[in-house]
């Protein structure tokens, strides 16, 4: 079990868009369908959700995570006006059950195995997070899946932490929080986790004074940790 100082992680939580589903996935399930512009869109779209997710938080007009992914596709299609429309209900559908990354159920299994607790926390809304777990069949991976939705505020509200320190009544010292995105990662270290960026993309480092203990190209390395 990893240690952080002289405190085992008993709890390991787990970001979802990006970190256990690919949110690219979607688009690239349409690409024949959007054509070149397919990777500026599912950007575009990706960054407008989250920039969507951080303004309603600070401005308190909360929306749900699904709203704004919506609005979001919305945006994305304006700013890339080439890209046929009529995929918009396709491109939906396929962000309810975004791909699993494939190693995602060997190392959660890995995990479970030594006996620590697994949980999702997410701005996504309950619905979309049981679609997107029920559709990889993770569903008994998890000992809790938690939605920021009861609190109306986004990640990296400390309250969307205290979500999992009040789920698993812990110490945040002893959970081991994963992110592919390193914003996140940023929070959850402000809020005291212990953090290992989930760096897909090979993002440049940034937040330096919010620094994770750790950095891996996927999930695989974890169970090293
Ligand atoms: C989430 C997004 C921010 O799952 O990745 O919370």
């Amino acid at each position: 079990m990893a240690q952080t100082g002289t405190t085992p992680c008993s709890v390991y939580v787990f970001d979802a868009y990006g970190t256990l589903f690919d949110v690219h996935s979607a688009v690239r399930q349409h690409a024949d369908r959007i054509g070149d512009q397919a990777s500026r869109l599912s950007e575009i779209w990706r960054a407008k959700q989250l920039e969507y997710s951080w303004t309603r938080s600070l401005m308190e007009r909360y929306q749900d995570f699904w709203s704004l992914t919506e609005q979001a596709l919305d945006f994305a299609f304006d700013k890339v006006p080439d890209v046929d429309r009529s995929v918009r209900a396709e491109l939906l559908d396929a962000y309810q059950s975004l791909s699993a990354y494939a190693e995602v159920r060997q190392v959660l299994e890995g995990l479970k195995a030594r006996g620590v607790q697994v949980a999702i926390l997410s701005n996504g809304s309950p619905a979309m997070l049981e679609s997107a777990v029920a559709g990889n069949d993770l569903g008994d991976l998890f000992d809790a899946v938690l939605s920021v939705d009861p609190i109306r505020t986004f990640k990296t509200s400390k309250q969307a932490y205290d979500l999992v320190t009040t789920t698993f009544r812990c110490f945040p010292e002893t959970v081991s929080f994963q992110s592919s995105n390193r914003w996140d990662i940023a929070g959850a270290s402000a809020y005291g986790f212990r953090c290992i960026w989930i760096n897909r993309a090979g993002e440049p480092d940034e937040y330096r004074d919010l620094a994770p203990v750790g950095q891996l190209k996927d999930l695989k390395g974890l169970l090293n940790f």
